[in-house]
């Protein structure tokens, strides 16, 4: 009987280790696993943190300018709003960088906003300048000085009238 009792034992204990070798991580090729919690924290390093709300926003930069050269006002506008937008965003992931950002956000936007609204290219050249300066400003503050943005040379987009 005893010696019954452990031969089943021993078959049980023997398929569970073969069981659990087997069974794979995420068998369906499924990432989001875990526990609630863990899942949340996944989903957030998987939305990462400032550095891809800036590609975004050094792209949209970039638009800004080639959309105001062509004088395609709309164009300009939903840029503007994209960059504000991004900036929100990116600043409640790192509100740690609010501080460095004040002057872009309460002096640069606003000013960029007004020169669009007006339509006007006789200060498009400065304005944008200040923006490029306070794009750079926030970089060294934030100790990432060799992030240097300068006027774009060349239209990397399709969008143009
Ligand atoms: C909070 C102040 C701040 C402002 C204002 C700011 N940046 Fe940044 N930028 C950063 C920081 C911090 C990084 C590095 C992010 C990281 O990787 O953590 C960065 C990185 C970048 C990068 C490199 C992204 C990459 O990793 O490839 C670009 C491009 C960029 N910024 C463009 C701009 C432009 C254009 C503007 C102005 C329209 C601007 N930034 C304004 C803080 C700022």
């Amino acid at each position: 009987m005893l010696k019954k009792l452990t031969y089943l034992i021993g078959i049980s204990l023997f398929s569970y280790i073969l069981i659990s070798c087997n069974k794979e991580e995420n068998p369906q090729g499924k990432w989001l696993t875990g526990s609630k919690q863990e899942q949340i924290n996944k989903i957030e390093d998987h939305f990462r943190g400032f550095g891809v709300a800036m590609m975004e926003i050094g792209y949209r930069y970039q638009e800004l300018y080639w959309a105001i050269k062509d004088e395609n006002w709309g164009y300009a506008d939903h840029q503007l709003h994209e960059i504000e937008e991004g900036f929100e965003l990116a600043l409640e992931k790192r509100p740690e960088r609010a501080k460095s950002a004040h002057h872009f956000k309460t002096i640069t936007l606003p000013e960029m906003d007004k020169l669009v609204d007006a339509k006007d290219t006789t200060n498009f050249e400065q304005v944008f300048a200040n923006m490029t300066n306070a794009c750079n400003s926030c970089h060294a503050m934030e100790e990432m000085p060799f992030i240097t943005v300068k006027t774009p040379l060349k239209r990397l987009s399709p969008v143009r009238n």
